[in-house]
């Protein structure tokens, strides 16, 4: 697919279908991952690729939406926040990092066909939890990643004059 059909046909699923997501496209879309840039090229990251099957009151703990663990996977990104890069002003990029890798995920899924829709709002003591995760490891934010059992929706977006400042 062409890179701007993917941002094109990019949205966020709400539902998905039980259908399996093949090995060899998980695979891809973590090789993607991979390429993201980051900070100093630290890589100061973490993903988490849950399997969600038998596990809908763990995932129902992290994220209260039903569509969260309807799809065969979620995936987490977190920033390993004593090994990034800070600026000199004391400006940490974890979160820069780990956005930049969730966008990756994303669009690689996206371009496979996938659906994903960025979780912001979730329970990151749920998930440290769930996940046995150790100090220092933050989660920043998670996707469902299966086939979306929806059609597209486009959803409006501010005019690029209101958006853009040309100098
Ligand atoms: C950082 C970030 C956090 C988000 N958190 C949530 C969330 O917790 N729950 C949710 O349903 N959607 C969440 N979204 C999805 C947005 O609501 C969605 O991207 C926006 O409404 C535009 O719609 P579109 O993705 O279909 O273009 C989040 C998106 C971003 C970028």
């Amino acid at each position: 697919m062409d890179f701007f059909d993917v941002l094109q046909k990019r949205f966020s699923v709400r539902s998905y279908k039980k259908e399996p997501v093949e090995q060899e496209k998980l695979n891809k879309i973590l090789e993607a991952a991979q390429l993201a840039p980051t900070a100093c090229n630290l890589q100061s990251f973490k993903i988490i690729v849950a399997k969600t099957d038998g596990r809908r009151e763990l995932f129902k703990k992290i994220y209260h939406r039903p569509w969260f663990s309807e799809a065969p996977y979620v995936l987490g990104v977190c920033a390993l926040t004593d090994k990034c890069w800070v600026r000199s002003d004391q400006k940490s990029y974890a979160d820069v990092d780990a956005a930049i890798v969730m966008d990756h995920i994303i669009l690689a899924a996206t371009a496979l066909g996938l659906g994903t829709c960025w979780i912001g709002a979730f329970d990151p003591e749920a998930v440290k939890e769930a996940f046995e995760l150790e100090d220092g490891i933050e989660p920043i934010a998670f996707t469902p990643l299966g086939y979306p059992n929806e059609n597209y929706v486009k959803r409006k977006r501010k005019p690029l004059e209101e958006l853009v400042i040309f100098k």
